[in-house]
């Protein structure tokens, strides 16, 4: 159940300097077998064990990139992109050809059209062809649900890269996989999640995925009428995790954060431009607000970046989220494997390279 945390001091636990004991959370290998042609839509679908071995396959793929680079050899994957992607997109193709595999792709398109020019051909029509072509598809569009769809008509695993303001699951695996990378856990860390948290599908799979990996404490801030929806705080409800809600930004860095996960307003949300600057500049990431914010806090953003981060932020040794990218390509790789059932050694599925150092 929802446990709010009160708008107080944190435990002190949680200060700068704090040893972070291994997350407790155990891969999942066996099952993780089971990830063989299966489609991805949500990470509500897969157990914290399987994310985690993913997480550690990701990390072993990096250390023996020279023996993945044949994995895919004659697999093709489409990738299916009816909304803009940069980041996504490209992740998926570059994890694909760095696995030895070919990709052929659509962007932008609603469907074939009829000769009057009116498009007619539905998500399922369209998904039921391509997966009679193609190993593995790969599908971003603006409609919530459209993953599940294309899932239920395809014959190959679907992966979904974004649907609507709804789920968009393998950034979440990129930024949890960055985070894990640096802190080692995914467990009891305080979690601030700043912005629009409405529409950014981004953040809604960040918090459900982290929420269930174990005892993290969410605080969520962002201007009223932008709180995160009611499905997603249910998802920390039904987990052991818990949130509260109310918190500036800078009180929240001043008591305490492990983790920070700014996300962007939209302009288009204020009348004027004058509004947006004023609100967005309370929920923005300075080197001011860096200086009070915990030493060794991750700063993570899904990206493209509008204002939530002061470029002069980037230089700081906190800011994850260009490394994001590469945690992405790398996990997106792991992924790949686990649905087209290529071989990885056994190792690789409880690999952490930081363990002589710890
Ligand atoms: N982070 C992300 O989803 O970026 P793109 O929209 O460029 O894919």
């Amino acid at each position: 159940m929802t446990e709010p945390l009160a708008a107080g001091p944190l435990d002190s636990s949680l200060r700068v300097g704090r040893t972070i004991s291994s997350s407790p959370l155990a891969a999942d290998p066996v099952s993780s077998s089971s990830l063989v042609g299966r489609s991805l839509t949500a990470l509500d679908d897969i157990t914290p064990g399987q994310i985690l071995t993913l997480l550690h396959r990701a990390l072993w793929i990096d250390a023996h990139r020279d023996e993945v680079a044949h994995l895919a050899d004659a697999r093709v994957m489409a990738t299916l992109f009816y909304e803009p992607s940069t980041r996504t997109r490209l992740s998926f193709e570059t994890a694909m050809m760095r696995l030895g595999g070919r990709v052929v792709a659509f962007e932008g398109s609603q469907g074939s059209p009829s000769a009057s020019g009116q498009t007619v051909e539905t998500i399922h029509d369209l998904i039921a062809e391509v997966s009679r072509l193609d190993d593995l598809i790969v599908i971003r569009h603006p409609k919530e649900g459209s993953a599940r769809v294309a899932a239920f008509a395809s014959q190959v695993p679907v992966i979904n890269a974004g649907d609507g303001s709804h789920r968009h699951p393998t950034q979440a695996l990129a930024d949890i996989a960055e985070l894990y990378r640096r802190r080692h856990t995914l467990t009891g860390l305080r979690v601030g999640v700043v912005g629009d948290l409405v529409r950014s599908r981004s953040a809604h799979s960040f918090v459900s995925t982290l929420s269930r990996m174990g005892a993290n404490r969410f605080v969520l801030i962002g201007p009223a009428r932008r709180r995160l929806p009611a499905w997603v705080r249910g998802t920390i409800d039904a987990s052991d995790s818990t949130y509260c809600e109310g918190l500036n930004l800078p009180r929240a860095l001043d008591e305490g954060l492990d983790v920070v996960y700014m996300t962007h307003l939209d302009p288009a949300d204020y009348p004027t431009a004058a509004q947006f600057e004023r609100v967005s500049a309370r929920y923005a990431l300075t080197p001011a607000r860096m200086a009070i914010a915990p030493t060794d806090m991750v700063v993570l953003d899904p990206l493209p970046r509008l204002s939530e981060i002061d470029t002069a932020v980037d230089d700081d040794p906190r800011a994850a989220y260009f490394d994001e990218v590469h945690a992405g390509l790398l996990v997106r790789m792991a992924l790949i494997a686990a649905v087209l059932g290529l071989d990885l050694p056994e190792q690789a599925d409880t690999f952490t390279p930081w363990q002589e150092e710890d």
